[in-house]
C-alpha cells in the first residue's frame, strides 16, 4: 500500500477516537456497510434501527476490510485488527472531526428544501477540475453520513463538498458544527416537513443554523428570490457572517442571472458573478437548476476556485436519476422525477415541463406530497396554476392528498385519479404517444417509481 493512499493509521485513528486500537493497521477508505466495503477500508460497526453492524464485523475482514471499528463490550472476534471505542456512532464523529481538523481543504456545506445533492453535484464536477475533490457521496447529510463524509475526507484534498440535512430544528446546527464550511449555501427554503414545523418561517429559522457553523471570515450564500430571503440575511448577521451573497434571477443579487436559453438537453446560461459577466452551457434543463448552478458557482468564487473554468464543466452536469433525468418510452419524452417532491420542487418541475420541447402533449403524472400537515389539501390544489401556466394537456394523479389537486382541475385536462401509482400505469401506457412529454413526479413514499420502471419496462419491450 502506497503511504499517500492511507486515509487513517491505527495510531491516528486511536488518537482521534481515544478508542484502544488492536494491531497495527492502516486503512485506505471507510464503510459502514458490507455490501459496499472496499478492500482495504476501515469498517465501522454502527447501531441501526433495525440491525447492528456488529453482526457484520467478521464479514467485514472476511472482505478484506483493513480493521474493524466497535462498541466496548460487543461480542467480536479477539484476535482482529481492531479499534475499540466506547460508541461507535461517537467515534464516526470523532473521525469526522479529526479529519477535519487536518484537513487544509477548503470546505463548502451545502443545505436547502430542494436543489441539496444537485448542488453538491455540480460542486463536485467543478472542483474536481480545479483539484483534489471529496463530495458526501448520494445523499448522506444526516447524523451519520456528514461524519462518514467527513471522516473518508483525504489529508491531501483541496475542497470538501458537503450535503446537510435536517427533519427537525437543531440537527443542522450539530452537523454544521462538524463541517466548518469556509462557505456554506442554502439553496432553497420551501414548505417541506411543515407538518414538523408548522410555518415556512420556522424552516428558514431551522435551515439558517447553517450559518452558525461557518468559520471565521466565511460567506453565506442566500437565495435572493425567495421569499425567506430577508430572513435569512438577518439569521447569517446575526451568527457573526460578515460576507453575505446572494444568488438567483433577481435585481442585486450577488450572482444574478441574465439569461436561460433552452438548448434541448440543457440550457445556455448568462450570468453576472460578483461584477463579471459569464456565459457557459449547463447539461440540464429548468429554472430551478439553473438557480442552483448559480448558488455553485458563487460558492467556488467564495472558495477562491477558478469561476470561468469551472462555469465551463458545467456542460456535463447531467441531471440526476429521478431528480429530472429523462428518457424515451414509446416514442415519448418521460422526464423522471420520481425521487421526491414538495410544493416548491413540483413547481419547478411543472414549469419545465412547459418548457420542454414536446411534438405531442404534455402529461403530468403526479403522485401525493407527504409531510405537509395542516396545508396539505390547500398545497396540493395550489399546483392547479403552475399545472396551468405550463400548458399541461393531460393530468394524471394518484394519493389521498392529489384529490384536492384533482377537484381544482378543469374538466379538459384531468385523465385519472387513482388511490396508488400502480393503479396509474394501465392507463397512462394506453395514453402516451410519440412526440408526448411527461412527467412523473411525487413523494418518494407516493412510490411513483412504479410507473418510472414500468415505463422503462415498456422502453426496453
Ligand atoms: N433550487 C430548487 N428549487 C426547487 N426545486 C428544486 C431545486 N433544485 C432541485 N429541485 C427539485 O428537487 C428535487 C430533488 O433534488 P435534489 O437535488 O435531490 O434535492 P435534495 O438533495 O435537497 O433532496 C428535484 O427532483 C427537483 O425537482
Ligand atoms: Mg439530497
Amino acid at each position: 500500500m502506497s503511504g499517500s493512499t492511507v486515509l487513517w493509521t491505527s495510531d491516528e485513528a486511536a488518537a482521534a477516537t481515544g478508542g484502544q486500537s488492536q494491531g497495527a493497521w492502516a486503512a485506505r477508505g471507510i464503510s459502514i456497510d458490507t455490501r459496499t466495503l472496499a478492500q482495504g477500508d476501515l469498517y465501522i460497526a454502527l447501531k441501526g434501527e433495525h440491525r447492528d453492524g456488529h453482526a457484520f464485523v467478521s464479514q467485514a475482514l472476511e472482505k478484506g476490510a483493513a480493521a474493524a471499528m466497535v462498541s466496548q463490550g460487543a461480542d467480536v472476534a479477539y484476535r482482529a485488527p481492531l479499534l475499540v471505542v466506547a460508541d461507535t456512532q461517537k467515534g464516526l464523529e470523532d473521525l469526522g472531526r479529526a479529519s477535519r481538523a487536518r484537513a487544509r481543504a477548503k470546505i463548502v456545506a451545502v443545505t436547502g428544501s430542494a436543489g441539496k445533492t444537485t448542488t453538491k453535484e455540480m460542486l463536485n464536477l467543478m472542483l474536481a477540475g480545479e483539484g483534489e475533490t471529496l463530495a458526501s457521496a448520494a445523499s448522506y447529510n444526516n447524523h451519520w453520513g456528514v461524519p462518514l463524509s467527513l471522516a473518508r475526507m483525504p489529508r491531501s484534498a483541496r475542497y470538501g463538498v458537503f450535503e446537510i440535512g435536517m427533519n427537525h430544528a437543531g440537527e443542522i446546527r450539530a452537523l454544521v458544527a462538524q463541517v466548518r464550511p469556509h462557505v456554506a449555501v442554502i439553496t432553497t427554503i420551501a414548505p417541506a416537513h411543515l407538518e414538523y414545523f408548522g410555518t415556512i418561517e420556522k424552516i428558514a429559522d431551522a435551515k439558517a443554523e447553517i450559518f452558525e457553523g461557518i468559520e471565521p471570515g466565511g460567506a453565506a450564500l442566500i437565495p435572493a428570490a425567495n421569499s425567506q430571503a430577508e430572513r435569512l440575511i438577518a439569521h447569517a448577521r446575526a451568527a457573526g457572517v460578515k460576507n453575505i451573497l446572494t444568488f438567483g434571477d433577481k435585481e442585486g443579487a450577488d450572482a444574478r442571472l441574465l439569461a436561460a436559453t433552452p438548448t434541448g438537453a440543457g440550457q445556455k446560461i448568462s450570468a453576472e458573478i460578483m461584477g463579471e459577466q459569464i456565459e457557459f452551457v449547463l447539461g440540464a434543463p429548468g429554472a430551478h437548476i439553473a438557480s442552483n448552478a448559480l448558488g455553485a458557482l458563487l460558492a467556488v468564487k467564495c472558495a477562491g476556485a477558478d469561476m470561468a473554468r469551472a462555469a465551463a464543466a458545467l456542460k456535463n452536469f447531467a441531471p440526476l436519476s429521478g431528480r429530472g433525468a429523462s428518457f424515451r418510452a414509446a416514442g415519448a419524452d418521460i422526464i423522471d422525477e420520481s425521487y421526491n417532491a414538495n410544493p416548491a420542487s413540483m413547481a419547478a418541475a411543472l414549469s419545465l415541463l412547459g418548457e420542454w420541447p414536446a411534438k405531442g402533449l404534455r402529461i403530468a403524472v403526479l403522485g401525493d406530497m407527504l409531510e405537509l400537515g395542516p396545508q396539505s389539501a390547500e398545497l396540493h390544489s395550489g399546483l392547479a396554476s403552475s399545472i396551468a401556466a405550463a400548458g399541461t394537456d393531460l393530468v394524471f394523479l394518484c394519493g389521498a392528498q392529489m384529490k384536492a389537486l384533482w377537484d381544482a382541475l378543469p374538466a379538459s385536462i384531468r385523465a385519472r385519479h387513482a388511490g396508488q401509482s400502480e393503479d396509474l400505469v394501465g392507463p397512462l401506457l394506453e395514453t402516451i404517444k410519440p412526440g408526448d412529454a411527461v412527467l412523473v413526479k411525487g413523494s418518494f413514499g407516493s412510490r411513483m417509481a412504479v410507473v418510472i420502471n414500468a415505463l422503462k419496462a415498456r422502453a426496453a419491450a
